[in-house]
């Protein structure tokens, strides 16, 4: 892979790479569209990487149809599809682990212990095998993508990552390969994420500004639905994922998620700024005050 991506260079063109796990949809699909804006080559990377699952996880029965995946891209005119298997990633003896630190604390990093240091070293030899001027990641795995973003700066690769929109379902789904897992009664409620975060958005653009109340509304919002479990439900200063007390006009927020719906984890989140606009005293917020 690296022979090829060097030759490509050295005749002159740019390289794109989108990593994944596979199972590709539209939001993949859409995260190449924008591959291609940016260079003349566009890489896939398609491995399932057993290191960012604990054991508990659905790392075995994570879905696979490669015969797809490899017809997905072609049409998609991906150039190069990277599908390394796992003991060419990890051969016997392999015992690096990159650990970013702060950004992968708090929410996934706490429920998911292990998941980041998994993700992190697959990423930097992702990008060492692919040689990438551009690497493209979806905001639906927010931390995620904030992690790459340090993995670049904190360990100098010489390349520029592009964080691409989510992509949604017309019911306001994320759409994500784990979206297989919901049963039909599940995937009607599903639409929940998405109501929670536009009402904590509504809230905020109405004035709201107490970490706490916001949080509370996205809470609230999740719990009318029975069979959720709520993982977090939670507002952070977008860059750094830290939580103040109370958010000021013009930072950027980032409300995130993380929710079992039956048996299927899902996550959803999105970002804005605080409008720089007074707080209304009657507030439509109140009772997430009491
Ligand atoms: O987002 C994913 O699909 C994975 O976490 C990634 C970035 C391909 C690393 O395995």
């Amino acid at each position: 892979m690296q022979q090829i991506s060097l030759l490509e260079k050295s005749n002159g063109n740019k390289i794109s790479v989108v990593p994944t796990m596979g199972y590709l949809h539209k939001g993949h699909l859409s995260l190449v569209e924008k591959a291609k804006n940016f260079s003349e080559i566009t890489i896939v990377t398609l491995f399932v990487n057993p290191t960012q699952f604990a054991p508990n996880e659905d790392y075995s029965k994570y879905p696979r149809d490669f015969k797809r995946d490899v017809e997905l891209c072609e049409k998609a005119g991906v150039n190069y599809l990277f599908m390394p298997d796992a003991l060419e990633m990890y051969p016997i003896g392999f015992s690096a682990k990159i650990n970013i630190g702060r950004v992968t604390e708090d929410f996934e990093g706490k429920f998911r212990p292990f998941h980041f240091e998994g993700v992190a070293t697959i990423v930097a030899k992702l990008l060492n095998s692919t040689l990438p001027n551009f690497a493209v990641f979806g905001q639906k795995d927010y931390q995620q993508s904030l992690l790459v973003k340090k993995i670049v700066a904190d360990l100098n690769f010489p390349l520029d990552i592009i964080v691409a929109p989510t992509l949604r379902e017309s019911d306001g789904l994320a759409m994500s390969s784990r979206n297989i897992y919901l049963s039909d009664e599940d995937r009607l409620e599903a639409s929940i994420l998405f109501v929670s975060l536009e009402k904590a958005r509504n809230a905020i653009e109405n004035g709201e500004r107490n970490r706490k109340i916001i949080n509370a509304i996205m809470h609230k919002t999740l719990r009318s639905v029975k069979n959720l479990r709520i993982d977090y439900a939670s507002s952070a200063l977008a860059d750094t994922l830290e939580s103040p007390d109370e958010f000021l006009p013009g930072e950027t927020i980032v409300l995130l998620l993380a929710v079992y719906l039956g048996k299927t984890r899902l996550i959803d989140n999105t970002i804005l700024k605080i409008p720089s606009i007074l707080k209304s005293n009657n507030s439509a917020f109140e009772e997430f005050k009491a």
